[in-house]
């Protein structure tokens, strides 16, 4: 599927990544600035936030209860669509999908 993803500082990119992959992974490998993910997608660092854009945002899965935990971490303050992307699976109802990422992740 192909994303439309916009770097910390505004670059517009757009990437193809894998069904099944995750939000984070897909970003990581396409080498996008602004994305950290120091734990792995292991949620346990924050540093994979992501705003998602409103229309895509409703689509995804509302965050689980330690997500949200976690979205209190972030370095740069939350947004609505913010989203810790280690925890978006992509699906093919994603294909498209327009995010960016915060202006830090520290
Ligand atoms: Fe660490 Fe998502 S990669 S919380």
């Amino acid at each position: 599927i192909q994303l439309h993803l916009q770097d910390k500082d505004g670059t517009l990119h757009t990437v193809q990544a894998r069904v099944g992959r995750s939000l984070m992974h897909a970003a990581v490998d396409s080498g996008l600035d602004g994305m950290a993910a120091d734990c792995g997608g292991s949620l346990s660092c924050a540093t994979c936030h992501v705003i998602v854009a409103p229309a895509w945002a409703e689509q995804l899965p509302e965050p689980a209860a330690d997500e949200l935990a976690m979205l209190e971490m972030t370095a740069a303050p939350l947004e609505p669509g913010s989203r810790l992307s280690c925890q978006i699976r992509l699906s093919t109802a994603l294909d498209g999908l327009q995010a960016r990422m915060p202006a830090t992740q520290y």
